[in-house]
């Protein structure tokens, strides 16, 4: 068996803390050394719930021998330069999406990552949550004959949102995070869609309208909807929004094949075919915990691909063609 990955959690925020922190602590082949975060209140009710130690200065993350990969989990404006230097010391990233701000700085992080002969791995763990994976084995065994068409829908509450990112946080910053929260939230669909179809979106047109919301503290609520058309021909829509309350909270995936069958992923757990028996059939989907958007997934690829030297299942490439589509909503506001 080969030794185990040691691995530093960097940003004890929103995903570091809920999804890599313990995702990390179970996962067979990896030792979580350290977990860092710059505030210390953060941190240190973390590194006492999971028994891990924790820093607040990345510098000794980096000086760390027993730690061979970092997983940045800090906000996007950050990604750049933190991952430049663990790649200079030799360290294997995964990184969080957005990877960076502009096309330009993702492209010198693969460059670095290539020459340092490290992974780079980018955070597009939609493609490894079990509701998803089980839509295209469906797809795959032709239950809908070959997909046409596709709306995918992401409502976020209003209130979570501004609980996640209030306004003035780093999430509200476009010049230095790369956009509004609608772009950084659009990018792990985007990828899925490219996935589930292993098909390229040729085109694509987004419409935005952003409301301020004075009862949560003025965050803009955003309805932000692209219409999008794949190279081998399915047409789709996409609407991401945050403007609703808990109730209407929701995740939509659906997928209209040429049989006249249709399938509807909904939320993480639950997939419903309209086929050819008289009722709509239900398939419960399995997904506990850090489970169940993909986040153990990833995370755990992440570690059998440093320990095996294997080459990862989703790539720079993928980050820098979704973030090419996502970016294009963005380019009016700046
Ligand atoms: N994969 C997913 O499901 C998912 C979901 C939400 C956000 N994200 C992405 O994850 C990243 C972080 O988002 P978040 O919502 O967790 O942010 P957050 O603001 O909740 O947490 C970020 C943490 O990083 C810390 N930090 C900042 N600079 C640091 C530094 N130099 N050293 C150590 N700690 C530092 C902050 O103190 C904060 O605690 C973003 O890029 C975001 O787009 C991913």
């Amino acid at each position: 068996m080969p030794d185990n990955v040691g691995i530093a959690v960097v940003g004890a925020g929103f995903v570091g803390g809920q999804a890599h922190v313990p995702a990390f602590k179970k996962i067979p082949g990896s030792d979580l050394v350290v977990i860092c975060d710059k505030i210390e209140t953060r941190v240190k009710p973390l590194s006492e719930k999971y028994g891990v130690k924790y820093c607040l200065d990345y510098e000794e993350v980096l000086k760390d021998p027993r730690v061979e990969a970092v997983v940045l989990a800090v906000p996007t404006p950050f990604h750049f330069d933190l991952a430049m230097k663990a790649i200079e010391k030799g360290k294997h990233v995964l990184c969080e999406m957005p990877l960076a701000p502009t096309i330009e700085q993702i492209r010198k992080m693969k460059k670095a990552a290539e020459k340092s002969k490290v992974l780079l791995l980018p955070d597009l763990n939609y493609r490894f949550a079990p509701i998803y994976i089980k839509t295209k084995e469906m797809i795959q065994e032709s239950v809908i004959g070959t997909p046409i068409a596709v709306h995918y829908r992401e409502f976020i509450p209003a209130a979570a949102l501004a609980e996640q990112w209030p306004a003035g946080s780093w999430a509200w910053d476009i010049k230095r995070s790369g956009g509004y929260p609608d772009f950084t939230l659009s990018v792990w669909a985007i990828d899925m869609l490219r996935w589930l179809f292993a098909d390229e979106i040729v085109d694509v047109e987004w419409m935005s309208n952003y409301t301020p919301l004075k009862q949560f503290g003025g965050i803009l609520g955003y309805n932000t909807m692209g219409l999008i058309k794949f190279e081998k021909g399915v047409a789709g829509s996409l609407h991401y929004g945050a403007t609703v309350n808990q109730l209407a909270s929701t995740s939509r995936l659906e997928v209209y094949g040429d049989n006249t069958n249709v399938l509807h992923a909904v939320w993480n757990n639950k997939i419903v075919l309209f086929g050819s028996d008289p009722e709509p059939k239900e398939i419960p989907v399995e997904a506990k915990g850090t489970r169940m958007w993909g986040h153990y997934q990833i995370d755990n690829h992440f570690v059998e691909c440093i320990q095996q030297n294997r080459k990862p299942l989703v790539t720079v490439e993928d980050a820098i063609r979704t973030q090419e589509i996502a970016q294009k909503m963005v380019k009016n506001l700046k």
